[in-house]
């Protein structure tokens, strides 16, 4: 089909779709994956008053707002959708209401216009940022270590090139946005908590409230926060000053996630760079701890390309058509869809 089209042969833009949790995102990267325009509708009201992601309204949401999105950021690269080289849409791991919202969309544009479309995993997405062009004087090179720390998500990664990924630990319970979000809540604080969590933090002292270390020192790299969130609860009945409760808190799980960060170097001597991604990669804490924790550089995206976005989706996306893959029109968007399942299709 590709043969048809007067532009065909030749290097061109990608478009990119994210719609797997609470974000609805659109973005389109030039044929070398420069950032040309993108765009993030964050859905946080919709949900604040449930206190978490209800996944109905999500897939409602990016249902209504997608289109707009695109239309939106093609507009800005000026371009229409027959210009591009391929369209890429999260197609797991996530809720499926909004996976299929994505793409299906994607899907849609690509037969429309003939063009090949590619089914991206999220995780892949998160791993392969760092290497987007022009982020860092120079992508890291493989192998690499992603800790990817977010609301959904809490994992670390051996990035060993495209589609070779090692999952070196991961989270026995909550994940580490999930336990910002539940201490932060029994302070009273609204959602997502994370953020003002750290703000009345910077007002507590962290020595104030004893609190455990959950795994520290712990071989592996394995994540638990569920023991933590029950001392916070314990410490806030107790009486304890809210804003020492969140100073040791945050200090805790710092110190925790610092501890596994040595860990997965120890698991991955030859790592070039310690990579982090996720909403929790804001927090200034854990970025200090990280920071010291290893000799590696510690590449942290600017915090947009760090929490849910497009423009990821669309690298990632880049990355696998210049491997030469297409997904079939009747690729199966996946709610489960484990990192060690990517390898590139021959
Ligand atoms: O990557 P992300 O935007 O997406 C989802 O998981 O959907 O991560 C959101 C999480 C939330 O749990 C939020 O509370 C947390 O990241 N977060 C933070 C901070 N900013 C966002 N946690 C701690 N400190 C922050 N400054
Ligand atoms: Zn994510």
């Amino acid at each position: 089909m590709n043969e048809t089209r007067p532009h065909a042969g030749l290097p061109r833009p990608i478009l990119g779709l994210e719609a797997s949790c609470d974000e609805t995102a659109a973005a389109v990267l030039d044929a070398e994956g420069r950032i040309l325009a993108e765009a993030v509708f964050t859905q946080q009201e919709e949900h604040a008053r449930f206190g978490g992601v209800v996944p109905e309204i999500a897939a409602r949401a990016h249902l209504a707002r997608l289109p707009g999105l695109v239309r939106r950021v093609l507009e800005e690269a000026g371009l229409s959708v027959a210009d591009l080289g391929g369209v890429a849409a999260t197609a797991g791991p996530g809720l499926i209401g909004g996976l299929v919202v994505g793409a299906s969309y994607g899907k849609g544009l690509a037969m429309g216009a003939g063009l090949p479309f590619l089914g991206v995993n999220h995780l892949e997405a998160h791993a392969l940022t760092a290497r987007l062009p022009g982020l860092f004087p120079e992508p890291p090179a493989y192998p690499y270590l992603l800790l990817l720390l977010s609301g959904g998500h809490c994992q670390c990664v051996a990035v060993e090139g495209l589609g070779r990924y090692r999952r070196l630990g991961t989270t026995l319970d909550d994940a580490v946005g999930e336990a910002f979000d539940k201490a932060a809540k029994l302070m009273g604080l609204p959602w997502p908590g994370g953020p003002h969590l750290e703000r009345l933090a910077a007002t507590g002292d962290a020595r104030a409230v004893p609190l455990p270390r959950p795994l520290l020192g712990r071989a592996g790299c394995d994540f638990s926060f569920s023991g933590l969130k029950t001392a916070v609860a314990q410490a806030v009945a107790k009486g304890f000053a809210h804003a020492d409760i969140a100073a040791s808190f945050q200090s805790s799980v710092a110190a925790v996630l610092a501890d596994r960060a040595r860990h997965a170097h120890a698991m991955l001597p030859e790592a070039t760079a310690l990579v982090v991604a996720g909403g929790v990669a804001a927090n200034q804490a854990v970025r200090a701890a990280l920071a010291a924790a290893t000799p590696l550089p510690l590449l942290a995206p600017p915090l947009r390309l760090c929490t849910d976005n497009a423009v990821m989706v669309a690298w990632a996306g880049l990355e696998r058509l210049r491997a030469g893959q297409r997904d079939p029109m009747d690729l199966a968007p996946r709610p489960r869809w484990p990192l060690g399942e990517l390898a590139i299709p021959h």
